[in-house]
């Protein structure tokens, strides 16, 4: 069976010879030590390093010696994450009482399933540490004011429309982009903008540049075999955020999906994964480097950029400034969307110290 360690929050997750995906927490029934240390790999079982505590991949304790007869193993199971799997995507969330999650995935399905993720292998992973708080990292994300000053490679291909990282107040939209998503839809990929969950997700399926079909210096695809049934290979990345740890770009020929972590207040954790057609052969049909070199490049760039800001941020000066009404519109709409979720979480203790 395999197992991925989710690291910044010690989730292991673990898929068993039945199939089955399950998720639990890293930490040992006895004295607490991790019980995966690689991030990810293959074993029989899971095996506390420790004191040799065995457990089965359900999570169910099978071994543990010299504990004397009142031990009661049936106690002392892996504690188990909620995990919902979606057209080959895997959400966990570590609350005992999880939010809703059907009406993401309802939605979400029908945009995700011309994509055929569970039929995609991971071609490459990189994850870095930006020294920023979580709320810059994804403010970073959320417009492309910055991007023709800080991402020439990227902006070979991507859009530097503010609509395609922003969001309309009303939720309209161009009527050139209108007649992309209409044009998308007809040919069998769903891509009309949608913005629910009370702001908390977005999806849509938005164009690249004129003569850019992907992510790559000479806008070609990077892969010769597709990932997925997106008929027209100009229909451009399917964009879906899902706040608060991932956001995602899936295109015609590969897949990119992000996850960021908050690891204190001044480090976030950002995983990449570059996902390709699970018969794609490296050195055939598509070369490492003209896959990943472009977001290789922009992360590495985004880093630096939220690190400065962060910097700034610290000085006893800093008074926050207006947003760019055309072109921070996604910034404004996250930042509305936190503060109506803190303050929703906020309200009871606010009645209560009242
Ligand atoms: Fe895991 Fe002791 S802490 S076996
Ligand atoms: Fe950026």
């Amino acid at each position: 069976m395999r197992f991925l360690r989710v690291g910044a929050y010690e989730v292991v997750i673990v898929r068993a010879q039945d199939g089955e995906i399950r998720a639990f927490q890293n930490t040992c029934r006895h004295r607490g030590s991790l019980i995966c240390k690689e991030r990810e790999g293959q074993v029989a079982k899971l095996v506390c390093p420790y004191h040799r505590w065995t457990y089965e991949l359900d999570g169910t304790l099978i071994w543990a010696g010299d504990m004397g007869a009142e031990f009661d193993a049936s106690k002392h199971g892996l504690k188990t994450v909620s995990l919902r799997h979606l057209d080959g995507l895997i959400y966990i969330c570590l609350s005992d009482t999880p939010p809703d999650f059907e009406s993401f995935a309802e939605l979400a399905h029908r945009y995700l399933e011309v994509h055929d993720l569970a039929n995609a292998k991971v071609a490459y992973t990189s994850t870095i540490v930006e020294k920023g708080n979580w709320k810059l990292v994804w403010e970073n994300n959320r417009e492309c004011y910055h991007c023709s000053s800080n991402h020439p490679s990227l902006c070979r291909s991507f859009s530097l429309d503010p609509e395609v990282a922003g969001v309309a107040a009303d939720g309209s939209v161009s009527a050139s982009l209108q007649a992309h998503f209409d044009r998308c839809e007809a040919a069998g990929a769903p891509a009309q903008f949608r913005l629910a969950g009370g702001g908390q997700f977005r999806l849509a399926r938005m164009p690249l540049q004129a003569n850019a079909l992907s992510y790559t210096l000479d806008g070609k695809p990077a892969v010769a075999r597709n990932l997925g049934r997106v008929a027209i290979p100009d229909a451009g990345p399917l964009l879906m955020f899902h706040y608060t740890t991932t956001w995602n770009h899936f295109l015609p020929d590969h897949s990119l999906t992000f996850r960021v972590m908050p690891i204190s207040t001044t480090e976030t954790e950002v995983t990449t994964t570059w996902l390709v057609n699970k018969d794609a052969v490296e050195g055939v049909d598509y070369d490492l480097k003209c896959l990943t070199e472009v977001w290789v490049a922009t992360n590495n760039e985004d880093r630096e950029v939220v690190e400065t800001n962060q910097w700034g941020i610290f000085s006893p000066a800093y008074v926050p400034g207006p947003y760019s009404p055309d072109q921070e519109s996604g910034v404004a709409q996250f930042v509305d969307w936190y503060v109506d979720r803190i303050e929703k979480a906020l309200s009871p203790v606010r009645l209560v110290a009242g």
